[in-house]
């Protein structure tokens, strides 16, 4: 049966067009919504523009209130029943409740080699440490930030006089690849390392 993936958001959306463009032809599964906390993310323009479905719901009148922001955010995804939830530069972290409801059916993608660098600057700190080598990782989201088994991860060269911006596109080149190769075979039950 097709599984259906709902796609998180918070900035450009460039992982969001990479996993719905490769969610074609003979893929297992289909981008039923895109969820947004932030209604101005180039995603949900995107998103809008090629018709699907999208949903913002914005974080800040919540404050604190973590549980009530997320109790929003599973009704306005509700409607469209998704099976695997993705999260794309989704800049909330979503507490244990949560993360509970959705065992083993969330993904996310971070630009570091984990357990290295977990957190925010990643490519800042890869250079601040001298770090020859750099790279991104697709891995199941547990209660533990940045955390959960390790799906598939991407490396690429740290070179010579690099910036944290050319570092980071370089990553961001290659998280377009893996990370709709792992949902590919995550959404057809295979959950093998891959590596690139
Ligand atoms: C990516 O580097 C992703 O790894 C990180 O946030 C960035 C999102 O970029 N979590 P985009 O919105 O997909 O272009």
């Amino acid at each position: 049966m097709t599984k259906r993936v709902g796609i998180f958001v918070s900035g450009g959306g460039s992982n969001l067009r990479a996993l719905v463009d490769d969610m074609v032809g003979d893929h297992t599964a289909r981008p039923v919504v895109v969820v947004s906390n932030n209604a101005q993310s180039g995603g949900i323009s995107w998103a809008n523009n090629k018709g699907i479905p999208t949903v913002v719901v914005d974080h800040r009148p919540f404050g604190d209130d973590r549980l009530s922001f997320e109790n929003a955010v599973s009704a306005a995804i509700y409607p469209y029943f998704p099976d695997i939830l993705c999260l794309a530069g989704f800049m909330r972290v979503f507490t244990a409740n949560f993360i509970s409801s959705w065992p083993d059916k969330i993904l996310n993608i971070h630009p570091s080699l984990l357990p290295r660098y977990k957190g925010l600057n990643t490519h800042e700190r890869v250079l601040k440490a001298g770090d020859k080598e750099h790279g991104c990782s697709v891995h199941l989201v547990t209660s533990l930030l940045d955390d959960g088994p390790i799906l598939g991860q991407a490396h690429v060269p740290v070179i010579q006089g690099d910036t944290a911006s050319e570092l980071s596109n370089r990553v961001l080149a290659k998280e377009h690849i893996l990370y709709p190769a792992v949902l590919r075979r995550f959404t057809a039950g295979d959950t093998r390392f891959v590596r690139l």
